[in-house]
């Protein structure tokens, strides 16, 4: 799979958002070292601060699935990816970052977007 078919299932994905507050719908798709690709979509809430980011849903579906941190390879997004985010791209061990900003398409490592992450 090319970063071009992740982000276009990023892209797909993010029509499923769940954003009636920010009508900022945000879509990740996030590829396996097994070839399975696992989608997420931003899901909001009105107590506002309880909302969840795309890139969060994902990494979240793909734990339930049985994924653990180190089976990752790269993400796609649809926006660029909060700092919270990034941080938990450091915690899933993912190498490598697609996503739009400002129409531009953007490709990055973690170590690039994350410079001197926090471990604990
Ligand atoms: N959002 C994401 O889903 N991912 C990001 O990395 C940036 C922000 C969502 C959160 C919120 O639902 C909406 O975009 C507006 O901030």
């Amino acid at each position: 799979m090319t970063d071009d078919e992740l982000l276009a299932r990023a892209d797909a994905i993010a029509a499923r958002a769940y954003a009636p507050y920010s009508n900022f719908s945000v879509g990740c798709a996030v590829l396996c070292r097994d070839g399975t690709v696992i989608e997420g979509v931003n899901v909001e809430n009105g107590a506002y601060p309880l909302g969840v980011c795309a890139e969060r849903t994902a990494f979240s579906r793909a734990m339930v699935e049985g994924y653990r941190p180190g089976d990752f390879v790269v993400a796609a997004v649809t926006a660029s990816p909060c700092g919270g985010c990034r941080q938990w791209f450091a915690e899933m061990g993912l190498e490598r970052v697609v996503f739009r900003n400002g129409g531009r398409v953007v490709e990055m490592t973690v170590d690039e977007i994350l410079p001197e992450q926090f471990a604990l």
